[in-house]
């Protein structure tokens, strides 16, 4: 099966995606972005989240097939012009990264948050990113990076 979609900006075309591959696989293994992580693939990490359309969601739980004719931005598309996203700079800042794992996840899920709500309370960025597992860092490192880019945001 062919796919036409545009990723990060870019029309593509990817020809031989077998039935029932995921938008993960394609990603990763056939387009070389490696951002978007495969922790679980059962949709219970959000260790691959991407926005499709402009909505978050878990790549491995959206067949290649329904980016058809879409828009597809990875965690590599926050950072165009090679510059870390606000998000990307307080999570290394705040020293919410440690293995890394998570992190693509983390910021995808964290830009989409801060685009939707942009001085979310604590209960509100727990929420946003419940889906979002990180074994490194019990989770306090990440919420004070939210807080970071939500006070550098209100600081620009
Ligand atoms: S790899 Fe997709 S949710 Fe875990
Ligand atoms: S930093 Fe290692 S899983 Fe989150």
């Amino acid at each position: 099966m062919r796919v036409n979609c545009e990723v990060n900006g870019v029309r593509e075309t990817v020809d031989d995606i077998w039935e029932g591959e995921s938008l993960l696989y394609m990603l990763r293994e056939r387009m070389g972005l490696p951002g978007a992580k495969n922790a679980c693939e059962q949709g219970e990490c959000g260790s691959c989240t991407v926005y499709l359309d402009g909505v978050a969601v878990c790549a491995c739980l959206v067949a290649a097939g329904q980016a058809q004719g879409r828009s597809v931005r990875t965690v590599e598309g926050l950072t165009p012009g090679g510059e870390l996203d606000p998000v990307q700079r307080a999570f290394l800042d705040a020293g919410a990264v440690q293995c890394g794992f998570c992190t693509p996840g983390l910021i995808v899920q964290t830009h989409d948050l801060l685009a939707r709500v942009p001085d979310p309370s604590d209960a509100e960025i727990r929420e946003a990113l419940a889906g979002n597992l990180c074994r490194c860092t019990g989770y306090e490192k990440i919420v004070d990076a939210v807080r970071l880019a939500v006070r550098r945001r209100a600081e620009q």
